[in-house]
Formats: C-alpha cells, structure tokens, sequence
C-alpha cells in the first residue's frame, strides 16, 4: 500500500459525533429525528479527533497529505473519487459502508471569473463558483448526496422536504437513484415551473399546499412525527456537512489562498451555515492559515436575518412575512439563523440586503457575462456593489460570489424581465423602467425575410452600448 493509499484507509474510518449546538447533548447517528432529544435545537456534526491541530496529525489529519491525496483523486474513476463531495470524505461523516452512498457526480463545479461584474461593483478580482453547474442546478446536491445515503444506511423508505424548489428537485433526484420514495411539501404557486417539473419527473409525491414556505415546514414537522419519513431539510446536519464541500473545492482551485470575501445569499441560512463551517474547520486543520470573510445577502422582503443582526445583535430571531421574487429564498423564519450568526461573526462577515430592482440588474449583469444564474443567486453580485460603496469590500480584495442556481430554474423571471413586465404594476415600475431597460433584450418578432433581420442587426450594432 503507497503512503496515501494507507493515510486513506485510516482516514475513511473517521469517527464524527452530533452534537446540540444549544445544549451540547450528543445525538444519536441514524436516528429519525434530526433535532436535539433534550432541548429541540439543531444538531451540528463534529469531529472530536480534531480538537487540536495535534489531535488532527494523530487522527492522521496532515493538511499536506491530504491536499495532496485529494488531487490525486482528480485523476480516479472511482465513483466516490469522481464527486466533487466525496472526493474530500476525510472530513465529512464516515458511512459505515461506502456502497451506501448515492452520487450523481454532484460538486466538481467551475470557478468563472466575472470581468464586468466586477467592473460594475468596483471590484479587480471577482470571481463567481457557480453551484448551479450540479446535476439538478443547484447547491442542493452537494448536501443531498450525503444525507439522503445517510438515510439509506438506516434504512428509511420515505424521504421528505418542504421546499422553495430546489431542495424538492435535488431529493427527489437522490431518492430516485437509491429506490426510496420522497414526498415534498410546497407553496402552492410560490415555486418555479422548473423546479417543480425536475420532482415531478423524478416521482416524488407532490403537495402543493395553501401557504408559505415557513408554513410547509410547519406542516412537515408534525408528518414526520406521525409517519416513518426521514427529513432532508438543512435542518438535517448531514446535509450541511455535504454543502461544506463547495468552500473546499473552492479553496482548493485557489491552491489553498483564501480570497477576502466571500458572498452567499441566504435563505433558511444552511448554506451559509456549511460554508462558514467549512472555512473553519480548514482553518483547524492547517489546510488555510487564514480566514476568509463571509457575508450573508437577502433581499429586503424576506430579510430575517438582517433584522436579527441589526436588531438583536443575532441573541433573537426577528422572523418576518416574506415577500421576493426570488422565490428560492422567499423565507421568513430560517431555521438555521443561529449557526449562520456564528461563522458570519467568526470570519468578520456582515448581511446586507438588497431590493428587487437591485436583485434583477445584477442578475442582467451576471447574465451579461455569459454565465447566468436564478435570481435568488444575484443578490450576491448586488450586495457586493453596497459593501463596496460602504467600503467593506476594498477595490483590489479578491472576491468570490456563491451563485447557487442555475439560470434555467427560472426562466420565467428572465423573460419578464427583457419584456420589461418584471415590475409592471408594482410600485418599483418607475425606477426598473429607468434603471433595467438598458439591459433589456426583448425578442423579435419579424417577417421571415433576410432584410428585415439585416436591418435588425444594423440597428444592434449601431446602439451596442460596449461601443
Ligand atoms: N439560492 C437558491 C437557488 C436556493 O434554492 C436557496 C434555498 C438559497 C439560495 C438559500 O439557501 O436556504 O441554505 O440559505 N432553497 C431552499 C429550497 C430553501 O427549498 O430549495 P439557504
């Protein structure tokens, strides 16, 4: 056996404990429910071998080992090898037997570089990782691969979710890859046509139900009390651990030098929650020497947890009504607020908003540069151009936007939008009128004949505002 070979053995048998992130009680691996048995708050998966920089080298933990041993995957067709989740296994929860674990070759996703967006917000180096490159278009699979096999290990039949969309689209798919059955709990009208058909095509069950997100997880909450389903909302700890993958592939495409910033949007806030979990525990480990800053975007109609930074100093949870076009984070209650206040303070981040018009220019923008993504994802970009103006972000840091879905999930928004309907009606009318219409791109309809295409293109060429 090589060197890494050996290290690689000893490190897939790594011991991980669940633990309250409130009372501290452990939780029981497998069992149905993920909160806490004492007091009812989340769990958080941990490593106790890690405890020390000390402790990690023992457990086997080098960081240059295992940088080294995660590159080496890159060149493997072994299927745990080819995910962008599972390739870093050292550091997620171990399966007691790997053929347990249900992939779709989920992660791996690329780093663009966004030029002109970083024009736009002031910024030399802006970069985007775009999560919506996963198999069903979105950062969901990277957390999805790894609780749903942890709910094939204890061998559940039934998995659920309530969802904005793309949490419903990533189960469905993973359930269906494992032969268990999903059933999804929605806001009937509240999500988009896309994400809704990828769990219809995937044969989940399929509730839309008369309210909101929030009230889904309501309802859910009291179903998995009564029925023998097993949750795959990131209230479940596993699947966080899985979307900590995403700021490790991250880190490592920068040879492991951290950028200044980092932007993610939140929602319920597991993603936020797992990314800052990642950069700290890479920190831990030796892999990083430096922090970088994670700030947390919203939009200002589902803006919980900027109320709860700025009006509670993140002690409570000031939920709200929400209110967005961005359907993906139209939450009001985010389950996972305290462990989102955590690593936002730990790194030095801070939570901006944003409004609709602001949220549907940068997604222009993004789009602009030949990359795209839905909505709730541009609110990155967005709340990047306020922290540059506030001068948190300087000019020459280096920054990386999260972008979490694909531009596809939502199409209807982005024809709306080069109609110029997105705001008709509403009282922003006035301002996107003046504020998006240089960025608007309404199709054509025309003759079919070649002249009246020339003088189409004559005319685009004529007032192509990069002239
Ligand atoms: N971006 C997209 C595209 C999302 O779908 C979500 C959440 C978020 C951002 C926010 O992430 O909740 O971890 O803070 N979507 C969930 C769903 C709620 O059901 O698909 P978060």
């Amino acid at each position: 056996m090589t060197d890494q070979a050996a290290l690689a053995s000893k490190l897939e048998t790594g011991v991980s404990q669940l633990r309250c992130i409130a009372c501290g009680a452990v939780g029981e691996e497998g069992a149905k429910s993920v909160r806490c048995a004492q007091c009812g708050d989340l769990l958080e998966v941990l490593y106790p071998g890690w405890k020390t920089s000390a402790g990690a080298r023992a457990a086997g933990l080098d960081a240059a080992g295992l940088k080294k041993l995660w590159l080496q995957r890159r060149t493997s067709w072994n299927a745990l090898d080819e995910s962008g989740v599972w390739r870093f296994r050292e550091i997620l929860p171990a399966l007691h037997d790997w053929n347990y674990v249900i992939t779709l070759c989920e992660g791996n996703t690329p780093v663009y570089q966004l030029p002109s967006c970083g024009r736009a917000a002031g910024v030399e180096q802006l970069f985007a990782k775009h999560q919506g490159m996963n198999p069903t278009g979105s950062f969901k699979d990277t957390g999805m691969t790894v609780a749903a096999s942890f709910a094939r290990q204890a061998g559940f039949r039934w998995v659920a979710c309530a969802s904005t969309g793309n949490t419903s689209a990533s189960m469905a798919a993973y359930a269906a890859r494992a032969g268990m059955r999903s059933l999804v709990l929605i806001p009937q009208g509240q999500i988009t046509w896309g994400k809704l058909s990828q769990a219809l095509d995937y044969g989940a069950v399929t509730c839309q139900l008369k309210t909101d997100f929030d009230g889904c997880m309501r309802v859910l909450d009291e179903v998995v009390q009564r029925m023998p389903v097993y949750l795959l909302n990131s209230v479940n700890p596993y699947r966080l651990e899985g979307q900590k993958t995403t700021a490790i592939e991250l880190l490592e495409r920068f040879d492991w030098q951290p950028p200044d910033h980092i932007m993610v949007p939140g929602g319920n806030l597991g993603n936020s929650s797992a990314i800052g979990k990642a950069l700290l525990e890479m920190k831990e480990l030796g892999l990083i020497t430096r922090l970088p800053k994670l700030s947390v975007i919203q939009t200002e109609g589902a803006n919980a947890l900027v109320r709860t930074m700025r009006e509670t100093g993140g002690r409570e949870l000031i939920s709200v009504h929400a209110e967005t076009m961005a359907t993906a984070i139209k939450i009001g209650s985010p389950a996972s607020w305290k462990k989102a206040v955590r690593v936002i303070e730990t790194t030095g981040g801070v939570v901006e908003q944003v409004s609709e018009v602001e949220m549907a220019l940068a997604k222009a923008e993004i789009g602009a540069d030949g990359i795209g993504c839905e909505p709730a994802s541009a609110v990155t970009l967005a709340g990047l151009k306020k922290l540059v103006k506030q001068g948190f972000v300087r000019k020459n840091e280096t920054v990386v936007l999260i972008l979490t879905g694909n531009l596809l999930k939502d199409p209807d928004f982005t024809l709306k939008f080069h109609r110029g309907d997105l705001f008709a009606g509403t009282e922003h009318e006035e301002e996107a009128a003046e504020v998006l219409a240089p960025r608007q791109r309404a199709p054509m309809v025309l003759d079919a004949s070649a002249t009246a295409v020339v003088k189409v293109l004559e005319y685009a060429e004529q007032t192509d505002p990069r002239k």
